[in-house]
């Protein structure tokens, strides 16, 4: 069959799809990049805010009209969404056909047949009181086991599963809620696949987990934390850069920060979201830490790996939140130096504690104001950042031509093109070179910066 599969969300979810990507051609299907050409289309869902549900649901609506013409014969609902919603999703849009929650996209091949075959397609999780289903759990490990190395959307880029689920709980987040409780996968498995995907080119690796430093596996006894896993990962032969995303600023221990700062292959860079600058609104988040413990770790960061790049998320207009926490968010951007920031608007998502227990009271008109001001404060720090790089000499793995070719004042000179690429920081770098170049790895002069941007030249 041929069949469009859309990602929307997180890199978990985009790994996800990449192994059902993988499982679906094993079973003889084919994957189309055009959603007109397809007979099944498939969304993979994210739940996270409102705004990623809605896009999903006009999508299903659309969807709807073209099955009814019979230009389409499946319509498939995958990941976070289907967990939330579950069949009260049928109920609402009963043009779907399948359902398939994150912890069951191992079984999705057979539901896709049954689907075919007209039959009910639905797998969800059981709620994460009950224990996890073992046949459900093997299929999913089975996906990550038998992923084709060489499938990797990018020939030199690869993300790595280390755990699934997390038990934080912010009382925001629905995570916890569809994603289930936290799984770390074996080390073994974890430096196995690493050590094919190295042996297929795949040189830069990251490592995902919702809370990556929560990583444990217990064996005979013994634990292996995640320091121990990066440094057993960064052995195998092959793999240039080692990241891991993301780090929840409790139990971040430094032994972490030691690995960055003395296995060559780990890069400085760690995004490690604050979500809000104020203790009130921390607590009523219940992210597990104070404004004073965050800033510590960020100095400690610093002190351990001097030129580290963090990157951090915030939420702006939780419940409650005033202009004087506002302030302390804000404030914290300015100390913190970030590299980069991620701003959200507080979305109140249906299961979780702040949407059960706290009003959505800040209102959508200062919700927007404040996401202005913290992204304008982002700007100018992101600035002073890049521009600590001017002068000195950065490594670039070349992704390719910038899509954005008219981010420098002169156009190349002939027989080249404007690439683009990224530090090992995570910095975007643009500079002029042969198109060639593209998945190598080179340095580069920087000359210039802005928030966002390294502005290089390459001597030939
Ligand atoms: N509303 C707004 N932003 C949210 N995030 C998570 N849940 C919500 C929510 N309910 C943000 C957090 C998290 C990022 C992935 O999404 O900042 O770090
Ligand atoms: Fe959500 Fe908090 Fe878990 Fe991150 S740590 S996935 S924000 S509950």
């Amino acid at each position: 069959m041929k069949i469009y599969l859309e990602t929307m969300g997180c890199q978990m979810n985009r790994l996800d799809s990449e192994l059902v990507a993988g499982a679906l051609r094993s079973a003889g299907h084919e994957m189309v990049s055009d959603a007109d050409s397809a007979e099944a289309v498939l969304y993979n869902t994210c739940s996270v805010r409102l705004h990623a549900e809605q896009k999903v649901l006009s999508r299903l609506g659309a969807d709807g009209k073209r099955k009814a013409d019979g230009r389409l014969r499946i319509i498939g609902v995958l990941g976070c969404m289907t967990q939330r919603m579950g069949e009260v999703l049928l109920q609402q849009c009963p043009q779907v056909d399948l359902l398939c929650s994150p912890g069951r996209l191992g079984e999705l091949p057979g539901l896709l047949s049954a689907a075919a075959g007209g039959e009910p397609a639905v797998a969800l999780d059981a709620p994460r009181t009950q224990p996890p289903d073992a046949t459900a759990e093997s299929a999913l490990d089975r996906l990550d086991l038998s992923r084709d190395p060489a499938a990797t959307p990018n020939p030199r880029q690869a993300f790595v599963r280390v755990m699934r689920g997390c038990d934080k709980f912010c009382t925001y987040c629905v995570v916890p809620h569809v994603r289930g409780p936290e799984r770390s996968r074996r080390p073994e498995d974890v430096v196995e696949e690493v050590r094919r995907l190295a042996d297929a080119g795949r040189s830069e690796i990251t490592l995902l987990g919702q809370r990556v430093n929560s990583y444990r596996y217990e064996h005979n006894g013994r634990e292996v934390r995640l320091a121990e896993l990066i440094e057993r990962v960064s052995d195998v032969p092959g793999v240039r850069r080692l990241r891991f995303i993301t780090s929840h600023p409790s139990d971040f221990s430094d032994d972490i920060l030691f690995a960055m700062r003395d296995l060559p292959n780990v890069c400085e860079y760690l995004h490690i979201p604050a979500q809000s600058g104020s203790d009130a609104v921390l607590r009523r988040m219940n992210r597990g830490y104070t404004r004073a413990e965050y800033d510590a770790l960020i100095d400690r960061a610093g002190d351990i790996v001097p030129d580290i790049a963090i990157a951090g998320d915030f939420i702006v207009g939780f419940p409650g939140e005033t202009e004087d926490d506002h302030a302390a968010s804000a404030e914290l951007i300015r100390r913190s130096g970030y590299k980069n920031s991620f701003v959200f608007k507080y979305s109140p998502r249906p299961g979780t504690q702040a949407a059960r227990r706290l009003a959505d009271d800040v209102p959508a008109e200062v919700k927007t104001r404040r996401i202005g001001e913290l992204l304008a404060v982002q700007e100018e720090v992101g600035l002073a950042h890049h521009r600590r790089y001017v002068g000195g000499r950065v490594e670039v793995l070349v992704e390719g031509v910038s899509p954005r070719a008219d981010r420098q004042p002169t156009p190349p000179p002939v027989g080249q093109v404007q690439l683009t690429g990224r530090t090992r920081g995570d910095h975007v770098v643009v500079f002029d070179g042969p198109a060639v170049l593209a998945g190598e790895y080179v340095q580069v002069d920087v000359l210039d910066a802005d928030a966002r941007t390294l502005f290089a030249s390459r001597e030939p």
